[in-house]
């Protein structure tokens, strides 16, 4: 049986959000049709709405539909940007993280160099939290200049929880919007937009349960976006096209479902990523693992400091993508954690962010848990993992020059 152990990149559809999203799809309708059919469709949207709302304690008007993370942070991005330069045009800086996931990291580069957007990086510490100090330093220096901030809820690489709710206090004296990608958090911490003071917040629904392809946006009631998409002026505007009713179904399904057991989930979650982590280090001496020690509050708001389920771990004098190979070939998926283009492999931003260098970086492997791992999964990967890394060493760091060379002058961030 081969062992899953990349629930941070897509875990399992659940059987409650397939029969959801099946029941619809055999439905069929378009929610926006004025007959029997489409008004049956828009029922089980808004329904969906209703109910997603309630697991992020949003209001249901608060709640935009979307193809997925991407979709959502590209539409908070760009959209509290343009509409927040578009009423003072001196707002062109945006505060960003330095370890966000490409979705939001690309997109604010993107603004920078076609919109005039000025980007400040905020820096971290070791363990991958960012910087206030910073924030705080940035936002005083001229209120009047920032656009927006974005700050993750929790890091897709390292699994190190932000301090959003001290971001937004800060930021609330400046009356300067927040978005936070919540993309790995929901579901997995407790996400309450009401309490949050968030002018946004991400969500995706592969990553909990639901199919590929359907996310949300939650847009605060009193925020202004400028929409990227025109067209039927679908969900007040903000994102038109045809609503996708089964996806919406499924989404919410997968959601209520894993807020309804998280408390319970996140301890057992804990549990087995605690024993892989124990577990590795005792079969591999000297693996290091990132991330917040346990026991650390990310903020004055007493947040755990990780994620549940994600374990990131480096093998000093081991290529990440060997392991991951080697892995793969004993039945076990893992993920190195970084990004990948046409092939090669680059160090993680997240992880040079963190202070570590470059062959650290590339030594790195991340093991992500979910609603279907057991006991048995953490089992076999410590059966495989000695082995495993010693292979992925003794195949040495052949080409690791090269491959470094090719990374470092592709002068990514
Ligand atoms: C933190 C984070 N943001 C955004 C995304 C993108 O989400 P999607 O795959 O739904 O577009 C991901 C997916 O890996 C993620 O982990």
């Amino acid at each position: 049986m081969p062992v899953y152990l990349d629930h941070a990149a897509t875990t399992p559809v659940t059987p409650a959000a397939l029969a959801a999203y099946t029941g619809q799809i055999a439905r069929g309708g378009n929610p926006s049709s004025l007959h029997a059919a489409g008004q049956a469709a828009r029922r089980v949207l808004e329904d969906a709405r209703e109910s997603l709302a309630a697991s992020l304690r949003a209001h249901p008007t608060e709640i935009v539909f979307t193809s997925g993370g991407t979709e959502a942070d590209n539409l908070a991005l760009k959209g509290l940007y343009w509409a927040r330069r578009g009423e003072d045009p001196r707002r062109r800086r945006i505060l960003c993280s330095s370890v966000e996931h490409h979705a939001v990291a690309d997109t604010v580069e993107w603004l920078e160099a076609h919109e005039g957007a000025e980007a400040v990086w905020l820096p971290c510490d070791r363990a991958g939290v960012t910087s206030m100090d910073a924030l705080r330093a940035e936002l005083e220096k001229d209120p009047g200049s920032v656009a927006l901030v974005a700050l993750m809820w929790a890091n897709n690489e390292v699994g190190t929880v932000q301090p959003v709710h001290e971001a937004v206090r800060l930021c609330a004296d400046h009356s300067v919007p927040v978005h936070s990608d919540a993309v790995q958090a929901f579901g997995h911490l407790p996400v309450d937009f009401a309490g949050s003071g968030l002018a946004t917040l991400a969500v995706s629904g592969h990553k909990l349960g639901a199919p590929v392809g359907v996310g949300a946006l939650v847009v605060r009631r009193d925020a202004t976006l400028t929409p990227l998409l025109h067209g039927g002026g679908q969900q007040r505007g903000l994102r038109s096209g045809t609503l996708d009713a089964a996806g919406a179904a499924a989404f919410a399904v997968a959601a209520h479902d894993a807020v309804d057991r998280l408390p319970e989930e996140a301890r057992r979650l804990a549990g087995l990523r605690d024993r892989l982590l124990a577990g590795i280090q005792r079969e591999v001496p000297g693996a290091v693992v990132s991330g917040p020690p346990d026991g650390r509050v990310a903020d004055s708001d007493g947040i755990p400091t990780r994620l549940p389920g994600i374990a990131h771990v480096t093998f000093p004098g081991c290529e990440g993508d060997s392991l991951l190979f080697l892995l793969d070939m004993a039945g076990i998926a893992t993920s190195t954690g970084s990004a990948c283009t046409a092939g090669v492999p680059r160090p993680s931003h997240v992880l040079l962010a963190m202070g570590r260098s470059e062959e650290e970086a590339r030594g790195s492997q991340r093991f992500s848990l979910g609603w279907n791992s057991t006991d048995a999964d953490v089992d076999a990967l410590l059966r495989a993992i000695g082995p495993a890394v010693e292979h992925a060493r003794a195949a040495g760091m052949a080409g690791h020059e090269s491959r470094i060379e090719t990374a470092s002058t592709r002068g990514r961030r």
